[in-house]
């Protein structure tokens, strides 16, 4: 019988947290100030699902946890940075991540700004270590994750985020798909990178498919999250977006509508994947995820 996804989800999480750690060693660094901060953001929290991804990745495609360790912790530190910054009062202008007060309200802007710039770029010093894994596989991840979170990617659909561009829901997709399913798509090909450095087209095309739509999925959730969430489990303010006139998936749709085309792109992120031996982490995780309070 499949063990829970949520004791399978806490297990990948502990390894992750602990792998972080030591990573993020403040041993012989000039400046022990920027360490702590960059462990403050890193450690202690999120539910590190873009690592799990990365792990269920390298495994379906006969990968270990071994080979893919070093790239879900790459991926969790640019997705710790990009954190960072995205609560900066220039951007959401939010004081709480995850339970505690964000990077900058603890050591101010400037040092959170160093933070997330160290995060991005140490990412790629600990993705460029993988010794489990071969130079080939170093050069694929390194060369997807990069493209991916930046302005094709993540950094775009933030950039779009920031502006009043979206007039349909098309528009929203895609923001959506850039801004948080770019890194998702990573993570996941980050796993399958680790496991293959001879891609497969078709794969890869399952693969991209599976984090588009449960890339989108996620952020529809998030949105809805910012509006009903429980401000003792979220971790985050509520009502953020209303506060910062963002327009989200509650613009377009009302709850219900929301709710339902969140569970119509997550059954069709499934069945992108569902055709892979062991592919039931991934699949386990997309339902998981349309139930989860943070
Ligand atoms: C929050 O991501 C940012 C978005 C892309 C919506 P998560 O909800 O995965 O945050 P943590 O890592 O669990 O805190
Ligand atoms: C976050 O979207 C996307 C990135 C950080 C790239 P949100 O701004 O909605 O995320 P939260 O709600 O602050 O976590
Ligand atoms: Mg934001
Ligand atoms: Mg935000
Ligand atoms: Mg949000």
């Amino acid at each position: 019988m499949a063990i829970d996804i949520s004791i399978r989800l806490r297990e990948y999480a502990e390894l992750t947290e602990k792998a972080l750690d030591g990573f993020l060693s403040a041993d012989s660094v000039p400046d022990p100030t920027l360490v702590e901060a960059m462990r403050y953001s890193t450690l202690g929290g999120g539910k590190r699902i873009r690592a799990f991804l990365t792990f269920c990745f390298s495994k379906m495609f006969g990968g270990s946890d071994e080979k893919a360790l070093p790239f879900a912790c790459a991926v969790e530190m640019i997705h710790a940075y990009s954190l960072i910054h995205d609560d900066l009062p220039s951007m959401d202008d939010s004081p709480l991540r995850r339970g505690k007060p964000s990077c900058h309200v603890k050591y101010g802007e400037a040092t959170a700004l160093l933070a997330g710039d160290a995060l991005l770029t140490y990412a790629f010093d600990v993705l460029s270590e993988n010794r489990s894994v071969s130079d080939k596989s170093v050069r694929l991840s390194a060369g997807i994750l990069a493209h991916l979170a930046a302005q094709h990617g993540m950094c775009g659909g933030q950039s779009i985020d920031l502006s009043d561009n979206i007039t349909s829901e098309n528009d929203l997709f895609e923001l959506y798909y850039l801004k948080t399913g770019a890194l998702i798509e990573a993570s996941c090909l980050l796993g399958y990178y680790s496991a293959c450095d001879d891609p497969n087209p078709d794969v890869v095309g399952n693969i991209k498919d599976y984090a588009r739509l449960l890339g989108i999925a996620f952020q529809i959730h998030d949105d809805i999250l910012d509006v009903t969430g429980d401000p003792e489990l979220i971790g985050k303010p509520v009502g953020n977006d209303e506060r910062t006139d963002k327009k989200t998936i509650l613009y377009f749709r009302d709850l219900k509508s929301a709710e339902s085309l969140e569970y119509d792109l997550t059954v069709s992120a499934i069945d992108a994947v569902t055709d892979y031996a062991d592919s039931d982490g991934p699949c386990q995780l997309a339902v998981w995820l349309m139930s989860r309070k943070k």
